[in-house]
C-alpha cells in the first residue's frame, strides 16, 4: 500500500458518488482535517487532492501548475495507450503563451452576443425534441429524448458536424471518457473521433462553409497561421466538451427539478428567475469534480502542503463548490444564495469556454420542460437511477419519466 508524507496509506481516487444528489462524504472530512491529501489513481500513481474553495480557486490560478497532458507526469485517471499522434486535448491540455493565443482566437465564437442570437435555434431544437418525446411512449427516458440530442444538436450545428453522424461521436465520446474499459478500447475510440474530423476538417478546407471550422479555417488562412491538426484538435475538444457535459447536466438538473416543486414553479411562474436557478444547479452537482487535473512544474505550496515539481493535483471543483467556507449550508439547493462564484466551469485560464452556452441550453431545457409538461414527473424512484461512476463526467445513465 502507498503511503502519505504522514504515513497514512493513501487512498482509491476517484471516489464513487453513492446517490445523484451528494458528492462523495468523504469529501467533508477531508477538508476538516487533510484538505490538500494524496490518493491513489486507477493507474497505481499518487496525486494530490484539493478540497477547499479557496486552495481550489487558487491552484486553477497557478501557472506553475500545468494542463499539458504530453508532461509524462500528468495525472490519468485511467492507462493511455500510445498513439502516434498524441493530441494535446488543444486548448485544454495546453499552457501558456500557447494557450493565451489559441485561445484568443476562438474566444470570439463563444461571446454572450454570439450565444444569444443562437436562442431562438436552441429554443427550436428544444422544441422538438419536446415534441417528439410527447409524441412517443410515456413513460420516456429523459436522457435519450432530450439529455443527449439536445447539445449534441446545437454543437454539431454550431461546428458544422452533421447531426446524421450523433450517435457515432456520443458513443466514441462516452467510451473515450470511460475509467474502467481497456486502454485499446478507449484509444480506438478516441482515433474514430479522430479520424472523422481530420476527414470533415479536410472537407472545410475546399469549401469552408459559415459555421464555426469554416471561419477558423478562414481566418487563419487570411493571417497565414491555419494549421490543419491544431483546426482537428480544436474541434475534437469542442465535440466532446460541448455535449456529454451538459447533457448530464441536463438529466440532474431535472431530476432536481421533479422533487422539488417550489423550484419548478419558480421557473414556471417566473421565467426571469430561471438563471439562478440554473447557477445553483450548477454548483450542487458540479459534474465536473474530477477533471480539473494539473501537474506541478515546479514546487508549490498550496494550504501549508508543498507539492513537488513532477506531482499531480487534482482541484476537486465539487468539494470545493460544498464548502462551507465559501457556500453556507453547502449541500442544500438554495437558489437564493447567488451561487455565480462557484467552480463548475473552472476557474482561471482554462475557465470553461463554453459556458454561456451551456447556461442558455440548461435554461431553455428546464423552462421549456416545466411550461410544456407540467404533469412530468419520475417514473421509478431515486434509488433505482443508475448513476455513471465509472466516467470522468459525472451524470445518469437513464432517467425515466412520465406525465
Ligand atoms: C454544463 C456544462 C459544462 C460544464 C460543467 C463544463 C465544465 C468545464 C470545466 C470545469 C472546464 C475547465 C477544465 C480545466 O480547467 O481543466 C471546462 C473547459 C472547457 N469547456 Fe466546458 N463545460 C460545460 C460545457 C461546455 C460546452 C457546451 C462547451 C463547448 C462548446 C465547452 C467547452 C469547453 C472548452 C473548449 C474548455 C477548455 C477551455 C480552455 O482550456 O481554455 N464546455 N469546461
Amino acid at each position: 500500500m502507498s503511503e502519505t508524507n504522514e504515513g497514512e496509506p493513501a487512498p482509491a481516487f476517484p471516489l464513487p458518488r453513492k446517490c445523484p444528489y451528494r458528492l462523495p462524504a468523504e469529501y467533508a472530512e477531508l477538508r476538516t482535517h487533510a484538505p490538500v491529501s494524496k490518493v491513489t489513481l486507477p493507474t497505481g500513481r499518487q496525486a494530490w487532492i484539493l478540497t477547499r474553495y479557496e486552495d481550489v480557486r487558487a491552484a486553477l490560478n497557478d501557472r506553475r501548475l500545468s494542463s499539458d497532458r504530453g508532461n509524462p507526469d500528468y495525472p490519468m485517471l485511467a492507462e493511455l495507450a500510445k498513439s502516434d499522434r498524441d493530441s494535446t486535448l488543444s486548448l485544454a491540455g495546453m499552457d501558456a503563451p500557447e494557450h493565451t493565443r489559441a485561445r484568443a482566437a476562438v474566444v470570439g465564437e463563444f461571446t454572450l452576443r454570439r450565444m444569444e442570437a443562437l436562442r431562438p435555434r436552441v429554443q427550436a431544437i428544444v422544441d422538438q425534441c419536446v415534441d417528439e418525446m410527447l409524441a412517443g411512449p410515456n413513460p420516456a427516458d429523459l436522457v435519450r429524448a432530450l439529455s443527449f440530442p439536445v447539445p449534441s444538436l446545437v454543437i454539431s450545428e454550431l461546428l458544422g458536424v452533421p447531426y446524421a453522424d450523433h450517435e457515432f461521436f456520443e458513443d466514441r465520446t462516452s467510451t473515450m471518457l470511460s475509467m474502467t474499459l481497456p486502454p485499446l478500447t478507449r484509444q480506438k475510440a478516441f482515433f474514430d473521433i479522430q479520424t472523422y474530423l481530420d476527414e470533415l476538417v479536410t472537407g472545410k478546407e475546399a469549401d469552408p462553409g459559415d459555421d464555426l471550422l469554416g471561419r477558423q479555417i478562414v481566418k487563419a488562412r487570411k493571417k497565414g497561421t491555419y494549421d490543419h491538426d491544431a483546426l482537428v484538435d480544436l474541434a475534437f475538444l469542442l465535440l466532446t466538451a460541448g455535449h456529454d457535459t451538459t447533457g448530464n447536466m441536463i438529466s440532474l438538473g431535472t431530476l432536481a427539478l421533479l422533487e422539488r416543486p417550489d423550484l419548478r414553479a419558480r421557473i414556471v411562474d417566473d421565467p426571469a428567475g430561471t438563471p439562478a436557478v440554473v447557477e445553483e444547479l450548477l454548483r450542487y452537482f458540479t459534474i465536473t469534480d474530477i477533471i480539473t487535473a494539473r501537474v506541478a512544474t515546479e514546487d508549490v505550496t498550496i494550504g501549508g502542503r508543498t507539492i513537488r515539481a513532477g506531482e499531480g493535483v487534482f482541484a476537486l471543483g465539487g468539494a470545493a463548490n460544498h464548502d462551507p467556507e465559501a457556500f453556507a449550508d453547502p449541500d442544500e439547493i438554495d437558489v437564493e444564495r447567488g451561487a455565480r462564484q462557484h467552480l463548475a466551469f473552472g476557474y482561471g485560464p482554462h475557465q470553461c469556454l463554453g459556458q454561456s452556452l451551456a447556461r442558455m441550453e440548461l435554461e431553455i431545457v428546464y423552462s421549456t420542460l416545466l411550461r410544456r409538461v407540467p404533469g412530468l414527473r419520475l417514473a421509478g424512484s431515486v434509488e433505482d437511477l443508475s448513476m455513471k461512476n465509472d466516467v470522468a463526467i459525472f451524470g445518469l445513465r437513464e432517467l425515466p419519466v412520465a406525465w
